[in-house]
């Protein structure tokens, strides 16, 4: 630090010191937002998380589990990473877990970017992985999505062809934000052809909510080879976004070169014992996926209605067009308490509106009904 940049941080400091900060009540500071739908609580549609919330069963074990709380996590989580093997029908040292399924791209970025490395993805898409590799200065090639709003597999691939070492693509199956997906037999033509200096970073985050007969997963790809990586979440279809759960399955030798990365006791015991509750709980499961459903068919009957055109979804979210700029939207949106979508640039003419409980929607349709007559959208 200069001198002058130091006395200055010493004299703020100091009066930091003698003026008592008012800090909020531990109350305030922990009273939940609920998305009540007002301007300081807005309804959340903006970050593709479950309108239900933890499932019973699940709530219960999560209640249960604090009276391990004290306890680190190593038996319950060679427990849960066998219970999860089951429900897989993988073994146990084919799946490690994550603080979310973003910290397991984390890993994997962490793994396989750095010296020589050059990382593929679409454009748009999930942007954790582009900002994971940022401080690793890896090079990054953003390929346009096709015309079906699916990945270019065919430029991916011949962007992967041009990388000098190795490839890193990173395929969002479904994509976020647009929901849609990319035919699943071409992913897996291009995995079966590709040489080891190809790693596949398979983001399946939505799987769960995906109704396409013709969608795969890549699971038994990801354990039969040892350069593609499957990536899951408990964040969607199982309400936990909050808790922070994820996992990525692989080969085991691919298993042990991403935990190398792994912060230790990355999970927590109320995460895992919900996790292991949920999975048994297939009516909460039934129930979130009716839900989505119905949410979905009713915003795609609101949008045509409106003449807006949507991607398809296969997801809790749907793109679609708006007819405007997409920051003045979402002011507008804010102005009325709720929050839709953050930009993605380039579709800077569409929204990502995630999917809530039928009354959410509802409220969400009598706003953008009110924009029509408005002339805003
Ligand atoms: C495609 C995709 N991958 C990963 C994540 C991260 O989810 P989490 O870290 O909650 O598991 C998200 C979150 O929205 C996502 O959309």
């Amino acid at each position: 630090m200069r001198r002058r940049d130091f006395l200055r941080a010493g004299a703020l400091a100091g009066a930091a010191a003698s003026v008592p900060t008012a800090l909020p009540a531990l109350d305030t500071l922990f009273a939940p937002r609920r998305g009540v739908g007002t301007a300081q609580d807005p309804l959340r549609l903006n970050a593709n998380e479950n309108p239900l919330g933890l499932g019973p069963a699940a709530r219960e074990a999560a209640i249960e589990a604090f009276s391990i709380a004290n306890r680190y996590t190593d038996n319950q989580a060679a427990a849960f990473r066998a219970r999860l093997a089951q429900h897989l029908d993988i073994s146990p040292d084919e799946v490690f877990l994550g603080n979310g399924s973003t910290e397991v791209l984390q890993m994997a970025v962490q793994a396989l970017g750095g010296e020589g490395a050059r990382f593929i993805t679409a454009d748009p898409t999930f942007e954790d992985v582009a900002g994971y590799r940022r401080p690793l200065g890896t090079e990054l090639v953003a390929v346009p999505l096709d015309g079906r709003f699916s990945h270019d597999l065919e430029r991916m691939r011949a962007e992967a062809g041009r990388a000098g070492g190795r490839a890193v693509v990173y395929l969002c199956n479904p994509n976020n934000p647009t929901g849609t997906i990319t035919p699943s037999r071409e992913i897996e033509a291009w995995i079966d052809d590709a040489g080891d200096d190809v790693f596949f970073l398979v983001d399946e985050a939505y799987f769960e909510l995906v109704d396409d007969p013709a969608y795969r997963s890549c699971i038994g790809r990801a354990v039969a080879r040892r350069n593609v990586l499957v990536v899951r979440t408990f964040s969607k279809v199982y309400g936990m976004a909050g808790l922070r759960l994820g996992y990525g399955v692989a080969h085991p030798d691919t298993v042990a070169r991403m935990t190398a990365w792994i912060s230790n006791n990355n999970t927590n015991q109320v995460a895992m014992a919900a996790a292991a509750a949920s999975l048994d709980d297939t009516a909460y499961r039934a129930r979130s996926l009716e839900l989505n459903r119905e949410a979905r068919e009713f915003v795609i009957r609101t949008l045509d209605d409106l003449q807006l055109e949507h991607l398809p979804s296969h997801t809790n979210f749907v793109m679609h067009r708006i007819g405007g700029d997409v920051h003045s939207y979402i002011e507008r949106f804010a102005d009325r308490g709720i929050a839709v979508g953050r930009p993605f640039p380039p579709m800077s003419d569409y929204n990502r509106l995630s999917l809530g409980t039928l009354d959410d929607m509802q409220r969400w349709a009598d706003v953008i009904r009110d924009f029509r007559r408005r002339g805003w959208v």
